[in-house]
């Protein structure tokens, strides 16, 4: 296997105190490629790997620079031209083989759901949404709604398993809330082959954990040394570093079923910390709002819940060689077909 492991090499820009500066593309030659291309390059055998494509594209890893301090950026938030951010890689695995009707679960915040119901439009599918009443009320709720072919909002989790059970009939596929299952992870995995260089270490929201996990199996892939940074927003139990980790071996383990030449992850050099995010899941605090107000004067659009709160620890700690994984795309009211996209159905 390839040691890829370029450690903190991230160049630095010239320093412009207080404003920062836009951010300055890196030179990086593998943007010809796609994740899955990086990937299948690499383990031939993936071929027959169930996928279904919704347009990933490969994204710039750039550098921007606040108050001195060089931050690398995965433009993450680009990964489609339809609507990016980290839920799109997830869902070009879990919507293969292509199903008949999709059922999915999110929190108020409604990004995965609204991400779901997107992305599975493009492919010609309807998609039920069921919405926990957790975090608050956004845009992003009615969006989903907008998209979606039934919608309801339930108090808990029993009453949405309740739910999911009376809308469910055979040929709907099942999306775990988040995404959230070692499939589902498969898309940052294959990310992660996107790095020209690994940085020492990874800033990425976890809400589900189900990017950290892919992040993780994607670096053990590589025989990194790399630290994720994983800013715990929502519950506890989420961050469980056992289920996380767990996650991302099992990801591993689903690509070596299909190609034995996928080695088997080991730990190595990758390493997990769990940081917990100020203020209760979905709680706009002042201090994510200042730095999402930050990072526009760099020309980069976060958001109060989930990337606006892991910058904030990212610029607290000051790290050296830090990355920030760009997991959010701002969602719109996509109307139309052409609007929507529509992908083909392909293996990968
Ligand atoms: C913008 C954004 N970032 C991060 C996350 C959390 O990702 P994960 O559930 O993989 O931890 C979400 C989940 O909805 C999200 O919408």
């Amino acid at each position: 296997m390839r040691t890829d492991a370029t450690q903190g090499s991230i160049s630095r820009a010239r320093s412009q105190p207080e404003f920062g500066r836009p951010p300055v593309r890196l030179p990086v030659d593998r943007l010809t490629l796609t994740a899955v291309e990086h990937l299948l390059r690499r383990f031939p055998g993936l071929e027959g790997f169930p996928r279904v494509d919704l347009g990933v594209r490969p994204t710039p890893t750039e550098e921007i620079e606040l108050d001195g301090f060089p931050i690398a950026v995965k433009r993450d938030d680009l990964s489609t031209p339809v609507y990016g951010g980290n839920k799109p890689r997830a869902l070009e695995f879990l919507l293969a083989p292509r199903p008949r009707r999709v059922m999915t679960f999110s929190s108020l915040l409604a990004y995965h759901a609204y991400a779901t119901a997107v992305h599975a439009a493009g492919l010609g599918l309807k998609t039920d949404v069921v919405l926990v009443r957790r975090g608050r009320e956004s845009e992003v709720t009615e969006l989903a709604e907008a998209l979606a072919a039934r919608f309801c909002v339930v108090p808990g989790v029993t009453a949405a398993l309740a739910r999911a059970l009376a809308w469910w009939r055979p040929g709907t596929r099942v999306v775990p809330p988040g995404g959230a299952c070692a499939r589902g992870a498969v898309g940052t995995l294959a990310a992660v082959f996107e790095l020209e260089q690994l940085p020492r270490r990874i800033y990425v929201p976890l809400g589900t954990g189900v990017t950290a996990s892919g992040l993780l199996a994607g670096l053990m892939l590589r025989e990194a040394v790399t630290e994720v940074v994983a800013v715990r927003v929502a519950d506890r139990v989420a961050g469980w570093r056992a289920l996380v980790w767990a996650r991302a071996f099992r990801a591993a383990a689903l690509l070596r079923r299909f190609d034995p030449q996928v080695p088997r992850a080991a730990v190595g050099g990758v390493s997990l910390r769990v940081v917990s995010a100020d203020g209760e899941y979905g709680q706009d605090t002042s201090s994510a709002r200042a730095t999402v107000e930050r990072l526009r004067a760099v020309g980069l659009t976060l958001e109060t819940t989930y990337t606006g709160k892991t910058m904030e620890v990212l610029l607290r700690e000051r790290m050296p060689g830090a990355l920030f994984w760009h997991t959010y795309s701002r969602p719109k009211a996509l109307r139309t077909a052409e609007e929507r996209g529509f992908w083909k159905v392909t293996p990968m």
